[in-house]
């Protein structure tokens, strides 16, 4: 429930190199997945390393109005007691899903094939993002929503009493809606088809298939197909979360762009839709290597090591390549401000409508640092101004969103002058040990009076 407490303004400085290991939080998207799948199933779901960030906690609270036990044993460890596929018991408050989109998404498509009523709200940030994308396909399933003006939240979804199956072809990329879909087929009788033309994380096919479930995906010229057979019954099952890319993104891009670094992040899921940031740094000459490679849990896994790295050039990044990195181009445009040459990012869209307009966001913030940065609906370009380039020295602003309010933190570590923040709180949403982590690296962050 982020949003609603006292700003924390931030103050990140020049840094020496930053040395040592980071041993980031566990995967949001798996995270979220493994508790609402784990209320679904039979059994006690036993979760380790669960990601404790905010947006988490508000899923394990969802499912526990839904009728779950969901009992947290210390140090990331959790377990869920599931109530079985068409089993959610009706909530009898609003569910407050905080800041989290992906957990407001998945858990409406959860139980709107239930033949309940819920009503969802969030917070500020939350509550100006577009639902529509989501009720949309669940209406075919027989669902009926009421919210307020252009789809948005707060929100009354009543369960489908007699669900009939779904054929979707996914409007844009969108791991979310994907997944909603899937949720919804869940206690739908028959096939539910999902087509996605570009590959989003699978993180939910993947674990529908662990969870016992008769899922199915095939590449065709239309794109992915992906049938699940509806009515399962889900067997609980022993998650280990792998380490967050996402989150690995910012001691990563810290340590390419802070003279004399050296950083290892160990454990990091390598799922090949969620990458996309770490193959376009290293064609951007990023010295980043990979160690270690291994399977954990039905996820590839690596040791991330990142060191200095002075001649990283601009490129283009390929709009193929958007749903693989959705989540980091915030943080791309901060290691782009310290490479030499354009940084051009197009086929992002999507990032209009994220925690934020991210595009927005890290435009302006990066533009009062004193960084050249062109937009336009679907694409922006920022020009690098080489190693240490970045002048720095203005007050950013975080937008409610997590990984805007990092981003600026990350890119005052190697600026000329210290970066300030508006607010600091959005960044437990995702990565609740992002200022010991980073000052054990060698960073130097201070919360300020404002
Ligand atoms: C997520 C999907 C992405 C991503 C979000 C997590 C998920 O959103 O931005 O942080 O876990 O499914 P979209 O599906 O809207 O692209």
């Amino acid at each position: 429930m982020s949003g609603h407490g006292t700003p924390i303004p931030m103050r990140s400085s020049p840094s020496g190199p930053l040395t040592g290991v980071a041993q980031v939080p566990g995967d949001k998207s798996i995270s979220h997945r493994s508790l609402i799948l784990g209320a679904l199933a039979v059994g006690e779901t036993k979760i380790s390393g669960l990601l404790e960030g905010e947006d988490v906690l508000d899923t394990a609270r969802a499912m526990r109005a839904f009728g779950a036990e969901v009992t947290d044993h210390g140090e990331g460890n959790w377990s869920v007691f599931g109530v079985g596929v068409g089993g959610f018991a009706e909530p009898d408050q609003v569910i407050d899903c905080g800041n989290s989109g992906t957990g407001v998404r998945l858990i409406m498509g959860a139980m709107a094939t239930c033949p309940i009523t819920a009503t969802f709200t969030g917070d500020a940030s939350l509550n100006s993002r577009p639902m529509a994308r989501v009720t949309d396909p669940l209406a075919l399933f027989g669902t009926r929503t009421v919210g307020r003006a252009r789809g948005r939240l707060p929100m009354t979804i009543v369960g489908a009493e007699n669900p009939v199956p779904v054929n979707y072809k996914v409007p844009v990329p969108s791991a979310q809606v994907k997944s909603a879909v899937l949720f919804a087929g869940l206690n739908t009788p028959g096939k539910t088809v999902v087509v996605e033309k570009e590959a989003t994380r699978d993180h939910t096919e993947r674990m529908l298939a662990g969870f016992g479930a008769t899922i199915t995906t095939e590449e065709t010229n239309a794109g992915r197909v992906i049938t699940l057979t509806g009515q399962p019954e889900l067997k609980s099952q022993t998650i280990a979360v792998p380490r967050d890319p996402s989150s690995a993104a910012f001691p990563v891009c810290a340590a390419l762009i802070v003279p004399g670094s050296d950083v290892l992040v160990p454990g990091i899921g390598l799922n090949p839709t969620r990458i996309g940031l770490f193959t376009t740094l290293r064609e951007m000459g990023a010295d980043l290597t990979y160690e270690n490679e291994r399977t954990e849990g039905g996820e590839p896994v690596a040791d991330l090591r990142a060191r200095y790295s002075p001649n990283m050039k601009g490129i283009e990044v390929p709009p193929h390549r958007a749903a693989s990195m959705i989540d980091e181009y915030p943080v791309l445009s901060v290691v782009a401000s310290h490479a030499t040459g354009q940084t051009m990012m197009a086929g992002v869209k999507e990032l209009r409508v994220k925690e934020s307009d991210r595009i927005e966001a890290m435009a302006s913030g990066l533009r009062a640092c004193g960084v050249t940065v062109e937009d336009g609906p679907d694409w922006w370009a920022v020009t690098g101004m080489g190693p240490g380039g970045m002048p720095g020295g203005a007050t950013c602003v975080s937008h409610l969103d997590h990984r805007i309010a990092m981003s600026f933190m990350i890119a005052g570590m190697a600026s000329q002058n210290p970066i300030s923040l508006d607010d600091g709180t959005p960044i437990a949403t995702s990565f609740p040990i992002f200022e010991p982590l980073m000052a054990d690296l060698g960073a130097q962050l201070d919360r300020t009076t404002g």
